[in-house]
């Protein structure tokens, strides 16, 4: 089998996004767009992965650490074709060679596969797309048998060629000895004074080299972007798509223009998605899960029949089933919430584990702690977790009733079946089965009656009131009297 390698373009410079960063950098749903390149190559099983680099290359190598790239230097932006020449001496002949750009970052492992697997050894894979509006690509020219003959770009296309709408994606597919063989030739005589690796296709046709052109599945795949706008407009594509795919597993979108997928969803059946929700990171979403308006979810998995009301923020969490989040909850990241538990508005939990069925429903705050089955916490319970040095842990046990505004300074255990009372600060263990308090006694004093403010009610300040206000109506009359006379 042809071993395939893989040439990723990013010398761009990006002038038009006017940026510290380079282009290939820029994020689509919250992913560099040389990473969804990266991600939709990596299914093709390539031998070898190049990238071309120019400008802020040391960023762009310092972001794919995670990726295992051939480094290569385009020192000058002289063109496509100046481009790839950077990458023949890291190529063997033998290999297939799927050029890509990595400021194109729709296109799919599907389409990819597409063109490598129907190009031949000895041919040249081109896709190409039919589009509304081509000004700007370069066209496919087409000779009276209908067989491409070459590839104009706009800036030297004649008007006859510039009404063309089929046009060049950039990407090819062909043999390294065939690169080898003709980059050495490319002339820059052309408009742009650039190396044109379109001009490739017009070789292959001189060298009787049969030329197989497939299509993307959709337009979309195609479209790149070199400004803010047109980042925008990929990204808005984007996530349309995403959310028609979310909406084909069977699951309800309020308004598929008010979800945003800024990473991987899975849903099983009947779920609904209420408008202006985001989910990042990896989100899966068991069967009849309810997501409320305004909800964030960032690395979250959902069992069946969860429901996360309006307004709540969930990360790096795990909820089992039948689970109700909110509405205003905050979960942080790495806690587990168990089946059937209820969390309410104004709760905060983080790195916390809550058991089957209980209930934290009223502003709380729950951290590193870990809490039992059908336990109750009351109103404005707080976990004490940190003493201004480390953090410490609060173990509630099974079938605990923690009464409201309770502070449970940590680390301390609440055995089985405890009741805190209302408004206890606990700071030592609280045993199994018993209640503990540590409220100040109330008292009672009777007939009592509240402290007065002496000056207010003395005679004498309630003569300087008097002559006060006495004082200020006489002003008040002359002014008036003033104002008749100047109108006279
Ligand atoms: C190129 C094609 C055009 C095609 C269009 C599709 C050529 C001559 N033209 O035009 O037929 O319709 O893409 O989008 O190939 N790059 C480098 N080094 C360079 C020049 C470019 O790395 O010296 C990279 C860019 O960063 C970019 C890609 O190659 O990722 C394409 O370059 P760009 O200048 O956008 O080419 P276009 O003029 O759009
Ligand atoms: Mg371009």
């Amino acid at each position: 089998m042809t071993q395939l390698s893989v040439v990723i373009l990013a010398g761009g410079d990006g002038t038009r996004m006017n940026s510290k960063y380079p282009k290939v950098l820029q994020k689509l749903g919250n992913k560099a767009m040389i990473k969804h390149v990266l991600d939709s190559v990596l299914s093709l099983k390539a031998k070898e992965i190049i990238v071309v680099h120019g400008h802020l290359g040391d960023q762009v190598q310092a972001a794919l650490s995670d990726y295992k790239i051939t480094w290569v230097e385009q020192k000058e932006r002289l063109g496509t074709g100046h481009a790839v020449m950077q990458a023949l001496p890291y190529l063997k002949s033998d290999h297939q060679v799927l050029i890509l750009y990595g400021d194109v970052p729709l296109i799919t492992a599907e389409t990819l596969r597409h063109l490598v697997d129907t190009t031949g050894k000895g041919q040249l894979g081109l896709l190409t797309a039919m589009v509304d509006n081509p000004v700007g690509l370069g066209r496919i020219v087409r000779d009276e048998y209908h067989q491409v003959s070459r590839i104009v770009e706009e800036k030297d296309a004649t008007d006859l060629e510039k009404q063309i709408s089929e046009i060049n994606t950039g990407i090819y597919c062909l043999n390294a000895a065939y690169l080898k063989q003709w980059l050495p030739k490319l002339k820059n005589n052309n408009k742009q004074k650039e190396y044109y690796l379109t001009d490739i296709v017009a070789l292959a046709k001189q060298n009787h080299v049969n030329i197989n052109v497939s299509e993307p599945r959709s337009v979309r795949e195609i479209l790149g972007a070199n400004s803010r706008l047109e980042l925008a407009k990929l990204e808005s594509a984007y996530q349309q798509w995403q959310v028609e795919n979310l909406m084909k597993s069977g699951v309800t979108v309020s308004d598929p223009a008010r979800l945003d997928i800024r990473g991987k969803v899975s849903a099983k059946r009947d779920c609904h998605v209420d408008i202006n929700v985001i989910f990042e990171g990896e989100v899966t979403l068991g069967e009849d899960c309810y997501i409320g308006p305004n909800v964030i979810l960032k690395d979250v998995s959902l069992g069946d029949g969860v429901e996360i009301l309006a307004h709540s923020i969930i990360e790096n969490t795990i909820v089992h089933q039948e689970v109700v989040i909110g509405p205003f909850a905050r979960i942080r990241p790495e806690s587990i919430i168990q089946a059937g538990a209820r969390i309410g508005n104004f709760v905060e939990i983080k790195k916390s584990l809550i058991g089957e069925g209980s209930k934290i429903n009223h502003l709380s705050y729950i951290g590193d702690t870990e809490l039992g089955e059908r336990v109750n916490i009351g109103a404005g319970t707080i976990t004490c977790n940190y003493d201004g040095a480390k953090k410490h842990k609060t173990i509630i046990e099974n079938d605990v009733f923690v009464g409201s505004n309770s502070s449970l300074i940590a680390p301390v255990t609440l055995g089985n079946g405890a009741t805190i009372g209302a408004g206890s600060v606990i700071t030592k263990d609280a045993p199994a089965g018993a209640l503990s308090l540590s409220r100040v006694k109330q008292e009672t004093v009777k007939n009592w009656s509240r402290p007065k403010n002496r000056s207010e009610n003395s005679e004498e300040t309630k003569a300087k009131t008097k002559a006060k206000t006495k004082a200020k109506a006489k002003t008040k009359a002359k002014t008036k009297a003033k104002a008749k006379e100047s109108m006279v």
